[in-house]
């Protein structure tokens, strides 16, 4: 038998420069108008994996022109502090989009937090509102790691429509909405999908089965080669750090799938850092682009 070539890599980063252009353009376009896309990043306490999400997240918004508006509270802020900033946001007519960084610290009820988001500057897509439009196939903003997998998807040439997709992983962030898009009809969608989870049985024979399979369950390297079918495509959602005694700092990121043996297996595969990542962030923007251009349309005037 010829060896088997190794997977394709689907680079996140070429991705999402691609949709960072398209957006550049657009903000090029608002301005003209007058106006300027601005995102309001929260971030309560100091988690030093969220700490780097909403530094890139800063970051980004910087490099594109989008105006970044920084609220960073001590984990000791109280849930009515946290309602009351959320509410001066949804009032600034400057703040198109607003972000709290998940999770928050144990004595706030996140929920109650993104209910109190307005919807039409819900830019991470998680409100209710968001979620029920998104199943009724209701244009809404769509969650930005499921949108970010989904354009990887399409842009890399592996349309979804007609395969069958397993995820493994059901959270409200990635799973669940994820589930819901790929099912939807339309662009991104078209797909049979499976959901499996921790309690799921036979996992295995279930991942086997998947033409396109997404690791979304936040234990590393969990996928391995025997629970792929030959000639998949894998997305891998996780981002876990893992000892490593070869590196200077002790440890590494690795994703929730077991790289170098999958890859051997799989037709295409994201690695991890490099694959996801870089995609949310950019779907993060194109949602406060896209809320800067309807909050546009609808006064028909500037914004700030
Ligand atoms: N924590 C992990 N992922 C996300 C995300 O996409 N949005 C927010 N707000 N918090 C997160």
């Amino acid at each position: 038998m010829p060896a088997k070539r190794p997977a394709k890599i689907i680079s996140g980063p070429v991705v999402a420069e691609s949709i960072r252009a398209e957006l550049r353009d657009e903000i090029a376009a608002l301005a003209k108008k007058g106006i300027q896309p601005g995102l309001a990043v929260v971030l309560v306490g100091s988690d030093p994996a969220s700490e780097v999400y909403v530094r890139s997240k800063r970051k980004t918004c910087e490099e594109l022109g989008i105006a970044s508006f920084s609220h960073d509270l001590p984990a000791t802020c109280t849930e009515r502090k946290l309602l009351g900033l959320i509410a001066k946001l949804n009032a600034d007519a400057r703040v198109h989009g607003i972000l709290v960084q998940m999770p928050l610290p144990k004595h706030i009820d996140e929920q109650r937090v993104l209910n109190a988001i307005d919807p039409a500057k819900d830019v991470d897509g998680f409100h209710p509102v968001s979620v029920g439009k998104l199943l009724n196939g209701e244009p809404t903003f769509a969650s930005c790691t499921p949108a970010g997998c989904i354009e990887l998807l399409l842009r890399s040439g592996y349309d979804p429509a007609g395969k069958h997709v397993v995820i493994v992983g059901r959270s409200n962030i990635v799973g669940k909405p994820l589930a819901a898009m790929l099912m939807q009809k339309g662009r991104g969608g078209n797909a049979t999908v499976t959901v499996c989870h921790s309690r799921t049985k036979n996992l295995a024979a279930i991942t086997k089965q998947a033409d396109i399979l997404i690791a979304a369950i936040g234990v590393p390297q969990f996928i391995k080669a025997r629970m792929v079918k030959d000639g998949a495509v894998v997305i891998d959602v996780g981002v876990n750090r893992i000892a490593d005694a070869t590196k200077k700092s002790g440890t590494r990121l690795v994703g929730d799938v077991d790289f170098e043996p999958v890859r051997k297996k799989a037709k295409a595969i994201t690695p991890v850092p490099g694959g996801v990542g870089p995609m949310t962030i950019t779907m993060l923007m194109k949602n406060t682009v896209e809320a800067a251009r309807r909050t546009g349309a609808k006064s028909g005037k500037k914004t700030a």
